[in-house]
């Protein structure tokens, strides 16, 4: 066999040293960890930057960064893709509204965690679904949505919750004017689904601050990790649920490792999977969720 010695060899084991210092420099200036993504993922997004600033190695980009740093806000934008819609994948949000609320809303005090929620609309969906299924109740409810995303611009897009014609498509005009205020062009969540969400910006890689949780969903949002990173983003999303709490991915994501061995699976085409109830802990909690201050969670951060 003959070893590669030559110029090319060299290239190529400079270019992967600075590949590794550009997640490290991730890492260092914006708290992203960016071990739980795929490398392949990761390099294609890499290279959009790459070609937008005109660099044709990764040395040079990094030489690029260090002569203009505000350039790693531009590479976070590329990396964390933000798109999503009110009601996505209509048949989740039946399944939601069929079998699992009317369940979980049972509780008076309910906590949901919608994990990678981009510009709001799925935090914003499950609020006016939880109107719809509890109606009246819910002032005898307190029901918290926790949403959180690594991406500071989408989460401010969404505390905001205002939303063009286009992006409300698939919401009826009932709906539109039940949850919505119109001003000018665009649409304004009204105050009663803002008051029951909890903007906040973490890296799931880091450990969640929230525990005793009755429902997470997080779609298409580890598509992008691999599969370690999945598997260890999934184990932390079973250990933050209360014994009978509800998971829900992507619909094109599957359980993989321990969190398949873990959770069991109630709807597959729903993709909703259920924290088994342990024989210790009652069926009915006791305890409301509460959220932990981490101090390994250098990303926590409340947005309103
Ligand atoms: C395609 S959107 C999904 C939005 C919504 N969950 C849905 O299904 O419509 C993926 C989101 O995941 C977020 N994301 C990517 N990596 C993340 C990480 N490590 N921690 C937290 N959020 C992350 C991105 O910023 C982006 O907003």
């Amino acid at each position: 066999m003959i070893e590669e010695t030559g110029p090319e060899s060299v290239q190529q084991f400079l270019e992967q040293m600075a590949f590794k210092r550009l997640k490290k420099i991730l890492y260092e200036s914006a708290g992203l960890n960016c071990d739980g993504y795929r490398d392949e993922y990761l390099k294609r997004r890499f290279e959009i930057r790459l070609r937008a600033t005109g660099a044709s190695t990764y040395g040079k980009y990094l030489l690029y960064l260090k002569k203009k740093p505000e350039e790693i806000k531009n590479l976070l934008n590329d990396l964390t893709v933000n798109y999503t819609m009110f009601f996505r994948d209509n048949d989740v949000y039946t399944y939601l509204g069929k079998n699992l609320l009317p369940k979980i809303l049972t509780s008076t005090n309910v906590c949901i965690w919608s994990a990678g929620c981009a510009t709001g609309e799925e935090p914003y969906s499950l609020a006016i679904l939880i109107h719809k299924v509890l109606g009246q109740a819910l002032v005898n409810r307190k029901v918290t949505i926790f949403a959180s995303d690594i991406d500071k611009d989408a989460l401010s897009k969404a505390a905001k919750g205002v939303y063009e014609k286009k992006q409300l498509s698939t919401l009826s005009d009932s709906l539109l004017n039940q949850f919505f205020t119109q001003e000018g062009d665009a649409f304004k969540v009204k105050d009663s689904l803002k008051q029951m969400i909890c903007f906040e910006q973490l890296d799931l890689m880091n450990l969640p601050p929230h525990q005793n949780l009755d429902l997470v969903l997080c779609r298409n949002v580890m598509i992008y990790f691999s599969r370690e990173g999945q598997q260890h983003v999934h184990m932390n999303f079973y250990n933050a649920l209360k014994s009978g709490g509800y998971f829900i991915t992507g619909k094109t994501e599957i359980l993989t490792g321990e969190p398949s061995r873990k959770f069991v699976s109630v709807d597959f085409g729903a993709r909703v999977y259920q924290k088994p109830y342990s024989s210790a802990t009652p069926k009915v909690d006791a305890f409301p969720c509460f959220t932990q201050t981490l101090a390994g969670n250098k990303t926590l951060q409340r947005i309103s």
